[in-house]
Formats: structure tokens, sequence, C-alpha cells
């Protein structure tokens, strides 16, 4: 349990990869090791394709499910698009909205992810809003300052009752997919920060949001992280695509 009864959250970001079959067997085997686990939240969000194969495995587990973007819609014509409904058909209870690699490759703005957080809301999913600064904006000294634009946009008309589903994630660019990770002092720093930013917003509910790290979270650098006062979990994308080091790493957390 983390600090405050914030009870950790170990969600994997499978990005694009795996196949409903290849997504079926590493699920599979989370739940076997993971299917009964209550003390720390796990949820796998695997692409849209394998959602239904996923779910299909996790039938009564304790493993919960999250897809990676979503429309803000329920229906019409936006080809190529998946509305919060449809994943609510296929047992998601999480979101991950405003990865930094849809903001970047997909230019997704502020206010396109604060219209994915409301509607996410709105269909009783749990948005994980990820925010995060740029090499350059770290070395400029403005990382504060970008990741309260993000949370502003992002959080826009969001109140403290609806802000009771709202989890964030940490997750600073330089340190995705790069095998660098921020310092535990230096995560903590912004979660900290994030937190009192969440205080200003939603007063009291803040102690109830789950901030989570993400970037080259692995089994050895975890516990460090983990162990930060606002560190209440990791959204995981390497270290996810494999059983063996998610379900340490759930461990970890359930250790603490
Ligand atoms: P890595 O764990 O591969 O650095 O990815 C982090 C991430 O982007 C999770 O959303």
């Amino acid at each position: 349990m983390s600090q405050n009864t914030r009870k950790y959250l170990i969600a994997g970001n499978w990005k694009m990869n795996n196949t409903p079959s290849e997504g079926a067997e590493l699920v599979r085997e989370i739940n076997l090791a993971l299917g009964q686990e209550t003390s720390v939240g796990v949820v796998v969000c695997p692409p849209f394709t394998a959602l239904e194969a996923c779910a299909g495995e996790l039938s009564g587990s304790n493993v919960q499910l999250g897809a990676q973007n979503m429309y803000p819609k329920s229906e019409g014509a936006y080809t190529g698009e998946v509305s919060p409904v449809m994943l609510r058909a296929l047992f998601c209870t999480f979101v991950i909205l405003g990865h930094s690699e849809r903001r970047e490759y997909f230019a997704e703005s502020d206010s396109f992810i604060n219209e994915k957080v409301l509607a996410a809301i709105e269909s009783n999913l749990k948005p994980i809003l990820c925010v995060g600064e740029r090499l350059e904006e770290r070395e400029a000294g403005t990382t504060m300052e970008v990741i309260k634009k993000q949370l502003d946009g992002g959080l826009a008309g969001v109140t403290a009752e609806m802000a009771e589903s709202l989890i964030i994630a940490y997750e600073p660019v330089w340190a995705i997919g790069t095998g660098k990770t921020a310092t535990p002092e230096m995560a903590q720093e912004v979660h900290a920060a994030i937190r009192a930013d969440l205080a200003t917003k939603f007063g009291e509910t803040a102690s109830k949001i789950r901030i989570l790290y993400g970037g080259s979270m692995k089994p050895a650098n975890a516990s460090e992280l983990l162990d930060q006062p606002d560190i209440d979990g990791g959204l995981i994308g390497g270290a996810s695509l494999q059983s063996k080091p998610f379900v340490e790493l759930v461990k970890i957390a359930s250790n603490k």
C-alpha cells in the first residue's frame, strides 16, 4: 500500500505490439501469476485489435483491461475511430489518454485530450491522463510550466467528483523507451508538484488520485521509485511485453 492509502497501480501499455493470439498468450501468463492479486491494481492495455482476445482470458480475474486511446464520441461518422461505448463493451475499465506518442505523432492537443477525458469519465472509463516534458523543456527549466499547461488543458471542466476516477501518469518524454529513468528524487519532485496542482483543482480529492511514473521503469529501478511518497505505481511500456518483468513489477509493489 502506498502512502495515504492509495493502492498502487501497475499498468502495462503494450503500444503497437501483439496480435490477438500473442496478446491472449501474454495475458494468460500474467493472469496465472496475478489473477488473484488484490493488494495492487493491475491493468493491461493491449491494442484495440487484441482487446477482445485478452478480455476472454480475463473473465473472473483481478487483472483489468484498458485501451490506449479512444475517440470522444459514442458513435457516428468518424472513420477509423473507436468509441468509449465500444471499449466498455469489451470490458475495458481504463483508457490511456494523451500519451506523448499521440501528442507527438498524431498532433493531439490538450483541448482534444480534454474532450476525451470528459467523454471517458462520462462513460465510466477511468482515464490515465499522461503528461510529461521533452528533453529540451527540462533543459530549459520549463518542466513544471509544461506539465501545468497539460493539466490545465487536459482537465478543464473536470469536477472534484469526476476526478475520483482519474489517474495521472507522469512520463518524461526523454525517459520513454530510452533506458534513461528519472531519478526517484527527480520524479518525486514532479509528482509532488502535480499533486499540489491537483489540490488546487480538486481539493481533498487530490490525495486520492494515483500518479503513476512512466519511462523505462523495470524491476531493477521500480522499488526506489515506488518508495517515493507521491509515486503510486507505474505505466510500463517495454517491461510489460513479457510476463516475467511485468509480474515482478507487480510483486515489488505488493511487497511495499
Ligand atoms: P517504456 O517503459 O518502454 O519506457 O515506455 C513507457 C511508456 O511510454 C508507457 O506509457
